[in-house]
């Protein structure tokens, strides 16, 4: 039994502690989008630090929530890079809106279970009249079409992966193969793994000299893996590969998966949004013939952390696959009726995704999205054409969906391969240590490259330039200290 000298059992709060608490947040929230340019975006932190910073046992007495909370902004926030940073190019960044924290924290606040229809009419209809204006948006079809939110994109490929699989194969896969290409997001040879897939039931297709998916190759191996009696049954295609933003050709994908019977999902998780531009849509044609879409709105539709999407060209896909009771006697009317979402997907309980992406469509229009994305694909753009002026840089993939792929390499000099793979590492290393940007290297043909992923609409060409002249700074002063540099 509880006695009087149990402090706060009940969790609660006075109302005047509640304001005093919510607006400390909100004042701190501003702060931190107000004054974001200027911070630095890079965190830099050892196991060690983090232990001798952060550990401690756990507290059986409360303290001061006031207290708790100045030192959550003081010693945990701060330490952790920025990702919605204009000088945050690595990975995907996640430029992100205020509008969209708000909404998250009331569908928090509110606590709204978005796994079935009596539990949350409205929110389950949120999601719906939200993921028919995606299926729009790729011309899916809206009435037989159908989709969720998930945490990600890798949620979204798997869920896809699950329903493709249980479409063409039903419950024996045990013959079954499937094809993506070399340069395909990790998290699809992950779902891959997870379904319990043999390696030997995936092929993985090398990519042309533009990085897309080989038809030929694709073809030959489809064509083989039929004479052995094995049951091809679904092709991943990327639209927008981590790497370099390249898209599969798509239309030549769904001839092919038409021809053959197959399941075409398309992983969009960093690319499908810039549909929304003139430039991606022409880059993204064929889109819509795809069975399944990966979308991830936590890239490039702007959302904080988390929202993947995933949209299947017939509902029912789903709900054969998740649903515990007869998917016709649920949907029989589509998108029109009164969905269980947790009949649609893996997760039983999930949060309300749809209040954020609803919240910030609603408050910036689908025009100001239009002119976001825009906005990072004409940037690459005009740093490929600086850095092709420039004789320190050679462009190693052009811009393509708002990634570049670039490394230092004065011509003049004639370096070697080792040495530049040498000096780029280098520079990598040295403007993390400056904590300037967010910057990262990947390989593309056995090269160490510089990669820029230009999402963020807050980042201006200014802000890119600033960052090469730093990599050209770190990277004379890494040739200075190594006068002996091999040239070969
Ligand atoms: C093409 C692609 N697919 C899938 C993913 C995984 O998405 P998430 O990190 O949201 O799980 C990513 C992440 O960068 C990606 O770029």
């Amino acid at each position: 039994m509880h006695t009087s000298k149990d402090k706060n059992y009940t969790l609660t709060l006075t109302e005047k502690e509640m304001r005093d608490y919510g607006y400390h947040i909100v004042d701190t929230l501003v702060e931190h989008f107000k004054n974001l340019n200027s911070k630095k975006p890079v965190a830099l932190g050892t196991r060690k630090e983090m232990d001798a910073l952060l550990v401690e046992g756990i507290p059986e007495k409360g303290e001061d929530a006031m207290q708790v909370i100045d030192y959550v902004i003081r010693e945990i926030l701060v330490n952790n890079d920025l990702f919605s940073h204009p000088k945050s190019f690595a990975f995907v960044p996640s430029p992100s809106n205020y509008i969209s924290v708000l909404a998250d924290t009331l569908a928090s606040g509110f606590n709204i279970f978005s796994g079935g229809w009596s539990a949350s009419p409205a929110a389950s209809e949120l999601e719906i009249i939200t993921i028919n204006w995606l299926l729009q948006i790729f011309n899916f079809p809206v009435k037989k079409g159908g989709g969720l939110f998930t945490s990600g994109g890798s949620m979204a490929n798997l869920t896809a992966l699950l329903a493709a699989r249980r479409h063409k194969c039903g419950n024996d896969f045990s013959k079954a193969v499937i094809y993506l290409s070399d340069q395909a997001h990790s998290s699809n040879i992950k779902a891959i793994k997870i379904m319990g897939f043999h390696k030997e039931q995936v092929r993985l297709i090398p990519t042309d000299s533009e990085f897309r998916i080989s038809l030929n190759k694709l073809s030959n191996a489809i064509a083989r893996d039929r004479l052995e009696g094995l049951q091809p049954f679904c092709i991943i295609a990327s639209a927008g590969t981590t790497n370099t933003g390249t898209v599969d050709p798509l239309d030549d994908l769904s001839d092919i998966c038409k021809r053959e019977d197959l399941w075409l999902h398309v992983d969009g998780a960093y690319g499908a949004a810039a549909i929304l531009s003139k430039k991606g849509a022409r880059a993204l044609k064929g889109i819509h013939k795809a069975d399944s879409l990966t979308v991830d709105p936590h890239k490039w539709f702007f959302q904080p952390y988390d929202i993947g999407c995933l949209l299947v060209k017939n509902h029912q896909w789903l709900s054969a696959a998740f649903s515990e009771s007869p998917e016709y006697l649920r949907d029989i009317e589509g998108n029109e009726s009164e969905i269980n979402f947790h009949e649609h997907g893996l997760e039983l309980t999930r949060r309300f995704r749809a209040l954020k992406f609803y919240t910030s469509i609603k408050t910036f229009g689908l025009e100001s999205f239009r002119t976001a994305i825009t906005h990072g694909i004409d940037l690459a753009e005009e740093v490929e054409l600086h850095m092709r002026k420039s004789p320190e840089w050679e462009v190693i993939s052009h811009a393509n969906l708002a990634i570049l792929n670039f490394r230092y390499n004065p011509i003049q000099l004639g370096l070697g391969e080792k040495t530049l793979d040498q000096i780029n590492q280098e520079i990598v290393k040295q403007i993390t240590l400056s904590r300037e940007a967010i910057l990262a290297t990947t390989m593309l043909h056995g090269q160490v490259v510089l990669r820029l992923c230009l999402i963020n609409p807050r980042t201006e060409f200014s802000d890119v330039m600033e960052v090469i002249e730093l990599c050209e700074h770190y990277a004379r002063d890494f040739m200075e200290r190594h006068p002996g540099i091999p040239k070969q």
